[in-house]
């Protein structure tokens, strides 16, 4: 172990000596002892085309050695161009316009400051506050982490940005009676919430919704039936931005390049990264509707904000051969269309009493763990962090990289490359029932 090396979200010290990974290839990673597991979270929800793919090595190079680098303040470079249009293209309706960043937690904070300035412009200065749903990440910048509905991952900063509010999830298989039967009703509450938090806060003072097409942290929460429908409802009627937090579920993850598509929605703004450059290269992205970016192309208004290597043209230029390997592999027609045979091979694992609930979408599952599965009796906090922690280093002891989460309830959640098949969902449900099968509470 590096003795300079600070970790993100680790523990450090006590003889803590985290694995070293030096070599990927397809869905499959090495460390430095030569041993190989199955990557069964694509790093962490980035390398959506596999490792190994020398053509973005390779389209990383030729940019690099053409144009290593040039500032989006007020220039531009062809990579980025062009990749603003293919975005631009992808994007629904009238998602147009692109502000690169270089990574989700930017392009969040991107989207809330675009949000402010945006109801300043036309008006409505008050108009500021954001709502998003508990448990909910949404990065850890002092905006993005004031988004960010999980209090542990903020008391060390507080206070941050003012103006975050929450709503409850839309978790179904924990929903309150009488909306535990009827997912559409459920769905029509969760997204009500909204609209009595914006009432309670003031119409006056909300500027924005951030949510996830699929909600990550807590373990993959889909949408309930409607529920984005009256979501948009409810922002038009306050006059309130919609932003789609894409970071995970963009290119790919659910099956379409804007995951919004996949559930039939239009936000006003969109925000992406992860799987943009399938990890290649760092990037991230704000999509605005020509609406939103209408007030700031007056000829005159400067939108203050911007990072240097934001939309750096070596990332970008990843980014538009990544894209090509989507389209000529078809990728989001393969999620489509292998999604139920991941979901039915990770249902086989219902058979285990630990396994309360599989849920999910395209190439993104989280499996809840209870303690009784009649029941959905959870563990208790305690008990839920020396389980997933024993779980999780038996997991990758066994050769699965995957992530433990007990930011919810106790989760493990599984979102492998793009190109797996039915021969990895084997392979991750036989390691995943070898390991549960086993597990001891204590
Ligand atoms: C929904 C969502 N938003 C924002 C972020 C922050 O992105 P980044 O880690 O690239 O800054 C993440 C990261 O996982 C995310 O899942």
């Amino acid at each position: 172990m590096s003795r300079n090396l600070w970790l993100h979200f680790a523990q450090h010290g006590n003889g803590i000596t985290p694995p070293v990974i030096t070599r990927g290839e397809g869905v499959t990673i090495y460390d430095d002892r030569g041993k190989s597991y199955l990557d069964a979270l694509s790093g962490l929800f980035v390398v959506q085309v596999g490792y190994g793919r020398a053509e973005l090595a390779e389209a990383a190079a030729k940019q690099a050695e053409k144009l290593a680098f040039f500032p989006l303040w007020g220039n531009t470079t062809p990579p980025a161009i062009e990749l603003a249009e293919r975005l631009a293209g992808y994007a629904p309706g009238d998602l147009n316009r692109v502000f690169f960043t270089n990574g989700g937690t930017e392009a969040v904070e991107t989207a809330w400051k675009v949000a402010k300035q945006y109801f300043k412009l036309v008006g409505k200065p008050n108009k500021y506050k954001v709502i998003s749903r508990a448990i909910a990440y949404h990065g850890t910048t002092q905006g993005a982490l004031s988004i960010t509905g999980l209090p542990k991952y903020k008391e060390a900063f507080e206070p941050l940005a003012p103006g975050g509010f929450r709503v409850p999830t839309t978790n179904f298989y924990r929903a309150p009676e009488p909306f535990d039967t009827d997912a559409k009703a459920f769905g029509r509450w969760a997204a009500d919430r909204i609209a009595e938090a914006i009432e309670f806060e003031g119409p006056d003072t909300v500027a924005a919704v951030f949510l996830e097409p699929v909600q990550n942290a807590g373990g993959s929460y889909p949408p309930p039936p409607g529920y984005f429908e009256r979501v948009r409802e409810i922002c038009d009627e306050y006059d309130v931005l919609l932003v789609s937090d894409e970071v995970i579920c963009a290119f790919g993850r659910i099956g379409s390049m804007f995951a919004c598509d996949d559930f039939g929605y239009r936000p006003d703004l969109i925000t992406c990264a992860k799987g943009m450059t399938s990890g290649y290269s760092p990037l991230g992205a704000m999509i605005a509707s020509d609406r939103v970016f209408e007030p700031f192309n007056d000829g005159k208004t400067t939108f203050r904000h911007g990072y240097t290597f934001g939309g750096h043209p070596v990332s970008a230029a990843v980014g538009l051969a990544n894209l090509d390997i989507f389209e000529r592999e078809g990728l989001n027609e393969h999620v489509k269309e292998q999604s139920p045979i991941l979901r039915a091979t990770l249902e086989k694992l219902y058979d285990l009493p630990i396994v309360g609930d599989v849920r999910g979408e395209g190439f993104f599952f989280g499996i809840e763990l209870v303690k009784d599965q009649a029941t959905k009796q959870k563990f208790t906090d305690d008990e839920r962090s020396s389980l997933l922690k024993r779980a999780g280093a038996e997991l990758f002891e066994a050769g699965l990289y995957c992530r433990t989460d007990d930011r919810g309830d106790s989760v493990i959640q599984i979102a492998p490359p793009l190109i797996s098949g039915p021969a990895e969902f084997d392979a991750i449900e036989s390691i995943l029932r070898s390991v549960l099968r086993e597990i001891r509470v204590d």
